[in-house]
């Protein structure tokens, strides 16, 4: 370890005169793993980055993030030009130096089930074990099911001559802000059971700690439930939001109204109360059903059975949009249908779970000619849905649809010009599933709109974007 003084030239003027630079090994450059080697060598560590992937390093490699991810591009060349952030296929002589393994490779749901698997996890233990230094740690960052730092720990100390160190510290990034929530976090949690491994993150962490950011010092099983804690807790909140939807929409009140109102109370808050099409993405889906599984092999299913509720709940919206379209159009079949929006959520290329896919799908399995735009995600659609036609600009997407269907909430959508659509769709009818359009100005171009969980009639409050 050697004692830098370092002040990066970002635009969250992380500083941290007098840091000791650690040697940090990143194992898995999704996501997680390339914005936490970026943002870790950003504030003076001395960073390699590993995955197996040997098309995903060459991108970075030559400076390039092969996912959409803002800002990540510019810090990753600003992370080059320090020399502090290697890029490499497998492990090389230079582990032996490594003095903290953060494991940041992915924990998919299982093909045979609910539960998560492990085995990059399991792999990414025996290929670093051969390099393990007696004093420097291993730490997991992935969501897992409570238990595995403990399970892993046995695993490497199968591998090594000495009591290896393996703690836990959850990673809370949301993709589309994943190198601001990486910088400059809530709150950093470690879950160690030792003193070692505590002195070695409270150091890997201090230029946050230095902008007063808490640090939360637990146990690793405790850290390893407060992941899947928070992911459960915001998913819940969403079908909460979106099961007040339902009721609205049955006796004509406005979830949306109902959902500012309820927000002002600070214990309840206004974040994450969005109605609409519900939650997707690579994260809150698979953790509460993964949840749900490891609840199960405890023998207490029940504890948290109100998970399967708000899948449930979050399923109906989807399915929701495609009831909306039918009462409209009768049968569906060959009705030209545009979707706006395929990832999972705005400022990402994502589309792993995503609502507005699940969507698309539905209504294509109901006959209807579905036409995708989305601002960053088509090659992933065009890839993983060959049976979707895909239009490169929203207007193409549009002309001649007999309905249009908001999936993202893009800005482009909100602020499209509803008059210049309107003349190139064959019907003007929009469900807006993301309540982000500026709805009074669609109407005025001679609209029909249908807003999830709203009162568009006796509610005349626009969602500003
Ligand atoms: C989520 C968590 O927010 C992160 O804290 C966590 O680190 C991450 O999972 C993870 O486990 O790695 P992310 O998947 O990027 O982050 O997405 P969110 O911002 O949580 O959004 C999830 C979904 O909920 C999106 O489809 C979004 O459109 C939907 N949503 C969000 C709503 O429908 N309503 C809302 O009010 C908020």
């Amino acid at each position: 370890m050697n004692k830098v003084s370092f002040v990066p030239h970002s635009p969250q003027s992380l500083s941290s005169v007098g840091l000791v630079s650690m040697k940090v090994a990143v194992i898995g450059l999704g996501y997680l793993g390339a914005t936490t080697a970026v943002a870790l060598s950003l504030v003076g560590h001395d960073l390699i980055g590993i995955d197996p992937d040997q098309a995903k390093v060459d991108a970075l490699r030559a400076g390039r993030v092969p996912f959409f991810e803002p800002g990540l591009d510019e810090a990753l060349a600003q992370a080059q030009s320090t020399g502090r952030l290697a890029i490499q296929a497998e492990h090389t002589c230079t582990s032996a130096d490594v003095d903290v393994f953060l494991l940041c490779v992915g924990t998919p749901q299982s093909r045979s089930g609910m539960g998560a698997d492990l085995r990059y996890l399991e792999s990414s233990i025996d290929d670093l074990a051969p390099y393990l230094r007696a004093d420097a740690i291993v730490v997991g960052k992935s969501t897992v099911p409570v238990g595995t730092a403990e399970a892993l720990k046995g695993r490497l100390a199968t591998l090594v001559a000495f009591e290896p160190y393996l703690s836990w510290n959850p990673e809370f990034l949301r993709e589309g802000t994943a190198l601001k929530d990486t910088l400059t976090p809530d709150r950093i949690v470690i879950g160690v059971d030792e003193p070692h491994s505590e002195a070695l993150l409270r150091q890997l962490y201090q230029p946050m700690a230095d902008l007063d950011i808490p640090i939360v010092k637990v146990d690793s099983k405790t850290a390893e439930l407060v992941k899947v804690a928070a992911n459960s807790f915001l998913a819940t909140k969403i079908s909460f939001i979106n099961a007040m939807a339902e009721i609205s929409e049955q006796v004509g009140a406005d979830a949306v109204l109902l959902a500012e109102a309820i927000g002002y109370d600070e214990r309840i808050g206004n974040k994450f109360l969005k109605t609409g099409i519900g939650f997707g993405g690579g994260c809150l889906p698979k953790d509460i059903r993964a949840f749900q599984a490891c609840a199960a092999d405890l023998g207490l299913e029940q504890s948290v059975s109100f998970l399967a509720q708000v899948e449930d709940i979050n399923m109906r919206r989807r399915t929701r949009v495609l009831d909306i379209a039918r009462e409209e159009l009768g049968d569906l079949t060959n009705r030209r249908v545009a979707m706006l929006g395929a990832a999972f959520k705005p400022e990402t290329d994502d589309i792993r779970d995503s609502p507005a896919m699940a969507v698309a799908e539905l209504l294509w399995a109901a006959g209807a000619h579905v036409v995708v735009h989305d601002p960053k995600a088509v090659d992933n659609v065009r890839r993983m849905y060959p049976n979707l036609t895909v239009a490169d600009t929203l207007e193409e997407a549009v002309a001649h649809a007999e309905l249009v269907v908001v999936g993202t909430e893009w800005r482009d959508y909100a602020l499209a010009d509803s008059a210049v659509l309107g003349h190139l769709a064959a019907n003007k009818l929009v469900i807006d599933g993301r309540n982000v359009l500026p709805y009074r100005q669609w109407q005025a171009n001679g609209w029909k709109v249908i807003a999830l969980g709203r009162n568009l009639e006796h509610n005349p409050v626009e969602v500003l974007v």
